[in-house]
């Protein structure tokens, strides 16, 4: 049998000048079709909506109802209510971790908010005392009074946060 002019795929090289760079190309291309039709394939069954489980939803409420004010005539846009003023003592203030704020009362009835993420590295602070916020992490303290550094390492003062009094509530915008 002549190894004449056909051109066959045994693995080796043919020998040089008889083979065609066509070969490859022209097997490269169908090989990438067909990768290609694949890719379609795949992706056209992506979609396959199975159902699901049936989710049963109870008692999956979330815990946004409790303290909700009932005033009728409360102003539109409003934020919602973090805390009673006399949560908040005189010349203190609270940590509210689910709000991230922390809330102070430096003078009677002066009531400010600032950010609870310690500006040093963003540890939550932990308490209000003697005046100051307190971040346990490395020891930063801020001024109840405007959120300015107090004490170091923290070299920014903690963002304020704008609440509004309503009454006795102290409304997060
Ligand atoms: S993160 Fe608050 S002092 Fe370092």
């Amino acid at each position: 049998m002549p190894q004449g002019s056909e051109t066959r795929s045994d693995g080796a090289e043919q020998a040089p000048g008889n083979a065609p760079a066509g070969g490859n190309t022209r097997r490269g291309l169908l090989i990438g079709a067909g990768l290609a039709g694949i890719a379609g394939l795949a992706a056209a069954c992506g979609g396959t909506d199975d159902g699901g489980e049936a989710g049963d939803s109870n008692g999956s409420g979330g815990s946004t109802g409790g303290a909700r004010p009932n005033g009728g005539g409360q102003p539109q846009g409003g934020g919602r209510e973090i805390a009673k003023t006399a949560d908040i003592p005189v010349g203190g203030g609270k940590v509210f971790e689910d709000a991230k704020v922390v809330v102070c009362q430096p003078a009677q009835g002066q009531f400010k908010a600032f950010s609870s993420a310690c500006t040093h590295r963003g540890c939550a602070v932990g308490s209000v005392s003697d005046g100051t916020i307190n971040c346990h992490c490395h020891g930063s303290k801020f001024k109840i009074t405007d959120g300015s550094v107090a004490a170091p390492p923290a070299d920014e003062p903690l963002p304020e946060k704008k609440i509004t009094v309503q009454g006795d509530q102290i409304m997060l915008a």
